[in-house]
């Protein structure tokens, strides 16, 4: 199976994991071995409710027993979809009320970036140093990381960056630019927050000119931050929302969500402004409803702030010289690049699950399913103590 993996199934680095995969349930994956790792990534902050959640799990087989695919996106009544959209908008401030489904996180972020240009006549778009917001070319040309978007250049024109949490910079934000988007807690960056009440003096200047407002939670969002969205730590209501990985509680989603009246420009002038085929499927709508319900209904969110102070309560070590984030997104920062990947390697041998930051080479993620327990974090943390110890 390895060598078919390397052979046949495209790789994006050179030295991937590997680990081949049995089974997985709760906080827990399996290899082809019956090892058991501890999840302390989730995906990559998607699995919400950690693996195989029995009401996610029975939602998706609800909805296969149902109906799969039955039309492009927006022209069937789908029960699926309608239910989630408007879960959203219930848990949402308004006008944050219609939400546009996507297959990924990087194609709501597309869509968010098309819609501002639309409601402002404008082309400039302003966007952050260090920012991540996806793969695809537009998504691409807002990404704050040269190095890895100059072999792809061309890309969009006309974009700006400002470096987050730096005020001075606010002042490209002007009356030519169509939108300001940022991750609200700077991800690929090493989970760098907002400080100083930033993003609330985003919005003031965004209003001043008239520049939309796009908050990237793709990573921060659905309950990992003590919120059901990291924005609402930070008393800031974005004009553009844009969530994915965790919302699907493990299968392929993105949204971006907006007040109707922004919403609506994409049905004319040009008529059918954004389309997708597969975009809000059943199935996976079925997957994230059943996830959403479970986080709006359950004790997790708050949870998670306890769970963060139980970690660095047990994450003390000379070695870890900071814990930046918020909730369960964590990010240890360790003295080199080279500390944090024999962590992140021997932690694997060790059954556990950590991963890298993109572009953050000396942070070690931790972005465990909020389901985790505490015993859990408690075993895992002692885990990466005794692989410290030993570096
Ligand atoms: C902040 C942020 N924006 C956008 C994306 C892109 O999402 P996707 O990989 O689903 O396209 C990611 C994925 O890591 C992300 O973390």
């Amino acid at each position: 199976m390895k060598q078919d993996f390397l052979k046949h199934q495209a790789q994006t680095s050179p030295h991937p994991l590997a680990m081949e995969i049995s089974h997985a349930k709760g906080s827990y994956i399996y290899d082809k071995n019956n090892k058991a790792y501890l999840d302390f990534v989730a995906g990559v902050s998607a699995c919400t409710l950690g693996h195989g959640h029995p009401k996610v799990v029975n939602a998706i087989k609800k909805q296969l027993d149902s109906y799969l695919h039955v039309m492009v996106y927006g022209e069937y009544i789908q029960e699926p979809a309608v239910e989630l959209t408007k879960l959203l908008a219930l848990h949402l401030p308004y006008p944050l009320e219609k939400t546009y489904l996507t297959n990924s996180g990087t194609e709501a972020i597309e869509g968010a970036l098309k819609l501002a240009k639309r409601a402002t006549g404008r082309s400039e778009i302003i966007s952050a140093n260090k920012a991540y917001h996806g793969n695809t070319m537009g998504s691409m040309s807002v990404m704050g990381f040269e190095e890895r978007k100059q072999a792809f250049r061309p890309l969009l024109p006309n974009i700006k960056f400002i470096t987050f949490n730096k005020e001075l910079d606010l002042e490209l934000i002007t009356t030519k630019t169509a939108c300001v988007i940022l991750e609200t807690i700077q991800g690929g960056a090493g989970f760098i927050e907002p400080k100083n009440n930033y993003l609330e003096k985003v919005r003031a200047q965004c209003d001043k000119v008239g520049a939309l407002l796009i908050l990237d939670e793709i990573q921060p969002g659905v309950g990992r931050t003590g919120k059901l969205f990291g924005f609402e730590n930070y008393n800031c209501v974005p004009d553009i929302l844009v969530s994915g990985k965790g919302l699907g509680g493990g299968m392929p989603i993105g949204a971006f969500t907006s007040s109707s009246k922004l919403m609506d420009l994409l049905q004319n002038t040009p008529k059918l402004g954004h389309i997708t085929t597969f975009g809000g499927h059943p199935v996976i709508a079925a997957s994230a409803l059943a996830t959403l319900q479970e986080v709006t209904e359950s004790n997790l969110i708050a949870n998670t702030l306890v769970k963060e102070e139980l970690i660095r309560k047990h994450l003390v070590h000379p070695l870890i010289k900071e814990i930046r984030g918020k909730g369960l997104m964590l990010a240890l920062i360790m003295p080199s690049s080279n500390i944090a990947n024999q962590l992140i390697l021997k932690a694997q041998d060790h059954g556990l699950i950590l991963f890298w930051l993109l572009f953050e080479p000396k942070a070690v993620r931790i972005t465990p399913p909020l389901t985790i327990s505490n015993q859990e974090i408690i075993s895992g943390c002692s885990i990466i103590i005794n692989i410290l110890d030993h570096i």
